[in-house]
């Protein structure tokens, strides 16, 4: 049975497409197509444009669209109106009763995949589905790669900020990007990440790693400190009398449970523990902190060189953090960069006005310096892992570009 658009409960799973058409004749077709294809009941809908519009706002939306432009009087309008209640990623086909090249343009201009006259045949209906771009994967929701949500942060040298940037990264990613993230300091002994925002270190990550099998979501609710809303820092100071015991593949499997209980997981990572690139393949994204030195270059590369190779497939962002500091000492850009055989990807001001008085008093960069050029550049990192909708994932489907438009 074709089930009304407006007189049905919302939709709780997201079907593959959802069709919403004004005839007969055409549900039918796609009620047969339907059942050849394995579509779930509710994805062929009888309405107009109206009628999508008013059920896609209270469910989440498909991939797909077919939508029925019969009895519009503005199309173009109204397809605007549409795109308010629609995902930027989903690809709609039209249909209508009007033969009209204008019309054809204008539809495809906007990024509608296809306008088909009626009456089609369900041959030609399965067709322009068929023919219809996947939407681009995310980070976000279902089906996407865990590894996206994994950042490392690594200095190329000592000192160079690389706890700095994974807090602040950290930091923007929950209370910029409102992502429930979590802030892992992986130098048990020495790291400051709680320092830097004023927090005790929790206690049971030393514990979990010599028994992995404690590892659950129980433990990282307790073995993590609350730093605001959305920011959860897993650190310690443990004795330096005591060498930890390791158990192999705790790091993984600690770094696995984290990226099922947070959105975004960074991790403040010593070079050290890049060695057997475990982390860094497990990583989405890799940060490289770096300087303008002759040693910070060498470093750059070799690292580098080593990620591509153990860990290919892992995005490598290369920071020069502190730029300045070293005045004359520091090598221009141009030459570092045909050292390092690789563009850097952001340069971040030395500012020690910022810094101080972040560390001073345990807030984060942007709690304490919103407008200054070093802000602006973590945000622009922050925005660089963890891109906006529009941004990363328009592709020129019909609401991503409407979308885009009212955004500009
Ligand atoms: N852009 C900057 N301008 C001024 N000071 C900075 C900047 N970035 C970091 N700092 C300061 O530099 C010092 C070292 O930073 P941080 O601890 O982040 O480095 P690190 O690479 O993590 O060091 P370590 O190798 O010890 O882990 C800190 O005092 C920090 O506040
Ligand atoms: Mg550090």
């Amino acid at each position: 049975m074709i089930m009304p658009a407006t007189k049905t409960a919302p939709v709780a799973d997201v079907p593959p497409l959802l069709a919403c058409v004004t005839d007969d004749v055409t549900a039918q077709g796609l009620h047969r197509l339907a059942g050849e294809r394995g579509w779930p009941d509710g994805a062929v809908r009888c309405g107009d444009l109206a009628d999508a519009a008013a059920l896609l706002a209270r469910m989440r939306t498909p991939p797909l669209l077919l939508i029925d432009l019969t009895g519009t009087a503005d199309p173009l309008a109204d397809l605007g109106a549409l795109a308010e209640v629609c995902d930027p990623d989903t690809r709609v086909i039209a249909l209508g009763t009007v033969n009209d090249v204008n019309l054809y343009r204008d539809l495809r201009e906007m990024g509608v995949e296809d306008y088909l006259v009626k009456p089609v045949a369900p041959e030609a209906l399965a067709a322009a589905l068929d023919r219809a771009p996947e939407p681009p994967r995310t980070a976000d929701g279902d089906g996407t790669e865990e590894t996206a949500r994994l950042t490392a942060v690594v200095g190329a040298r000592g000192g160079v900020g690389a706890t700095t940037v994974a807090v602040n990264l950290a930091w923007l990613l929950a209370n910029a990007h409102h992502r429930r993230t979590a802030l892992v300091d992986l130098d048990l002994y020495f790291g400051t990440t709680a320092l830097a925002l004023d927090l005790e270190p929790g206690r049971g990550f030393r514990e979990a790693l010599e028994t992995p099998g404690r590892i659950d979501g129980l433990f990282i609710e307790r073995a993590t400190v609350r730093a605001g809303e959305r920011l959860f820092v897993l650190d310690a100071e443990e004795d330096m009398d005591r060498a930890i015991r390791l158990v192999p593949d705790a790091v993984d499997l600690l770094l696995e449970k984290m990226c099922q209980s947070f959105e975004r997981v960074v991790i403040d990572l010593p070079r050290d523990a890049l060695a057997g690139g475990d982390v860094a393949k497990s990583a989405g994204d890799v940060i490289l902190v770096g300087d303008l030195s002759l040693a910070g270059m060498r470093d750059m590369l070799r690292l580098r060189e080593y990620l591509s190779k153990v860990a290919p497939d892992t995005r490598q962002h290369l920071v020069i953090n502190r730029v300045g500091l070293l005045g004359r000492g520091e090598m221009p850009r141009g030459a570092f960069e045909k050292g390092i055989e690789a563009r850097v990807d952001l340069m971040l001001p030395f500012d020690a006005a910022t810094f101080m008085d972040s560390a001073n008093k345990g807030k984060a960069a942007p709690e304490v310096a919103r407008k200054s050029k070093a802000v602006a550049g973590l945000a622009d990192l922050a925005r660089r892992i963890d891109p906006p909708a529009g941004a990363a994932r328009t592709g020129g489907s019909l609401f991503g570009r409407l979308l885009g438009r009212k955004a500009a």
